[in-house]
Parts: C-alpha cells; sequence; structure tokens
C-alpha cells in the first residue's frame, strides 16, 4: 500500500524571540507555501505562537506546541493546556520530547495523561520515543522503545491512537551531528509498526506517522524519507534556519513525487 503522507515537523525548542521568530516565519512562508506532497509544521516556544501563528495564516503549514499540561485550566502557575494550544491556532502538540524526560521529569505515566489531554482538546499528539546511547550499547533499544511505547498509548482505544505521530529520536542522535543510520532508523521504525500491529491491528499500524529525530539535515532526509517506515523528520536545529528546513521539505517532497 502507498506510504503515508510525509509530515516535516520543525521543534525550534527554546529559541526564537518574537521578532526573530517572525523573520524565520515570514521567510519559511515564502519558501514552503506551495508544499502539498508534504506536511509541513513548525513548534516554536510558547511565548511566540501567537506571532507565528498570525504570520502562517493562509500558508498550509500547521502549529504545534513543544509541550502541554493535562488539565484544561487552574492554578497551575507556568503551564499551558490543550485548550489554550487549540485557541492559538495549534494542530499539533509535541509530547514526551527526550528532553522533558531528561530535564524535566516526564515519564511514561505523565507522556500518557498529556496524550489523553491533547486528543480531548482536538490536538494531535507526536509522541516522542527513543533510547539512550548507554541503552542502545547495552542491547536494549527494542526494550526501551516498547515500554516508552506501551506505557506511554496504555489504555488508549484505537480510533485515538491512528490519529497520533510516533517521533522515533535516538538520544545519542539528537544535536550532536550523529544521525542514525538508515538501516538503524528503518530497524526501530519497523519495529514501532510492528508493535502497533500488535496491540491495536494492521488497520492502526498502517496509518499511523512515525517521525525520525536527531540530526536531521538537508543531506540526510532524501535518504531516510525513502525507508519503508519512515513518515517524516522531527527536526531541531535545521529548523531554526529557513534555507535549511525549507531545503528538507524540499528534498523530501522530491523523494516522494519520484516514487510516485
Ligand atoms: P536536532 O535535529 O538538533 O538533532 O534535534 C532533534 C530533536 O530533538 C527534534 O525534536
Amino acid at each position: 500500500m502507498a506510504k503515508r503522507k510525509p509530515l516535516i515537523a520543525g521543534n525550534w525548542k527554546m529559541y526564537k524571540t518574537g521578532p526573530q521568530a517572525g523573520e524565520l516565519t515570514g521567510r519559511l512562508k515564502s519558501l514552503v507555501s506551495d508544499v502539498v506532497d508534504v506536511d509541513v509544521m513548525v513548534a516554536p516556544p510558547f511565548t511566540v505562537l501567537g506571532v507565528v501563528a498570525e504570520i502562517l495564516k493562509g500558508s498550509g503549514i500547521y502549529l504545534g506546541g513543544q509541550n502541554l499540561f493535562w488539565e484544561a485550566e487552574g492554578a497551575y502557575t507556568g503551564e499551558i493546556s490543550a485548550p489554550m494550544l487549540k485557541a492559538v491556532g495549534c494542530t499539533y502538540v509535541i509530547i514526551g520530547h527526550s528532553e522533558r524526560r531528561q530535564y524535566f521529569g516526564e515519564t511514561n505515566a505523565s507522556v500518557n495523561r498529556k496524550i489523553r489531554a491533547a486528543l480531548v482538546g482536538g490536538l494531535i499528539p507526536v509522541v516522542c520515543i527513543g533510547e539512550s546511547e548507554a541503552e542502545r550499547e547495552l542491547g536494549q533499544t527494542f526494550s526501551v522503545v516498547q515500554e516508552q511505547l506501551e506505557e506511554g498509548l496504555e489504555g488508549l482505544i484505537s480510533d485515538d491512537v491512528q490519529k497520533l505521530g510516533i517521533a522515533y529520536e535516538p538520544v545519542w542522535a539528537i544535536g550532536t551531528g550523529k544521525t542514525a543510520t538508515t538501516d538503524q532508523a528503518q530497524e526501530v521504525h519497523e519495529f514501532i509498526r510492528g508493535r502497533m500491529g500488535t496491540v491495536y491491528g494492521n488497520s492502526v499500524a498502517n496509518a499511523v506517522r512515525i517521525l525520525y529525530g536527531g540530526s536531521v539535515k538537508p543531506e540526510n532526509i532524501g535518504d531516510l524519507i525513502t525507508m519503508a517506515d519512515i513518515d517524516g523528520a522531527l527536526v531541531g536545529g535545521a529548523s531554526l534556519n529557513a534555507d535549511s528546513f525549507a531545503a528538507i521539505v524540499r528534498s523530501c517532497v522530491d523523494s516522494v513525487t519520484d516514487k510516485a
């Protein structure tokens, strides 16, 4: 069957003030607004979501949050909810990024609560999973990924699971310049899709987009996206520059249309 429509998502992390975000978004809009074969999403910091949303109007580029809290509102100083992200124009939300797990104590249980809140709020979660370097060296990649997946998605119904994006981001490849080889990435993506099939059935497994993340650049996306189970990328550093992010999108479009 045909592969899923790719999604190229930019995770800006804790970069860009208002004017910088405006400049980046304006340039990106001029470079990729015509793209229809690939979905494009940017996830800026909360403080500039409004600015970016305004510029993206009419562009077809989707907006995403980098995180959320699971309550809809309340006395939770410093937190942002799904309805707030929705109201500012977000379609997607990144959940359980390894940096949140590593520095802010997020667990598979909190990831589960956040996924549920995102779905209730009408957002599409992009759920991040991936092993550390030490875990890979110990041969634990599959067991770590399986546990993150099963505990993170625990109790969700198939109808909800098929809406999700999953981002496989090996921690050792994030911001290090070390990309997983296409075979290393494909092997884990295939494993993830296989687990989804076992737990939720083949139609769910075939619907879920599995993105790769970790030092994705214009030079490596073309090979990654041709792999059977790689449906796009979650891009950090290279998404902070409109030209490099647009080049990633273009390369992905070329690979998709070559194969069509
Ligand atoms: P880099 O692309 O900078 O390695 O970051 C990947 C990432 O963490 C995206 O969420």
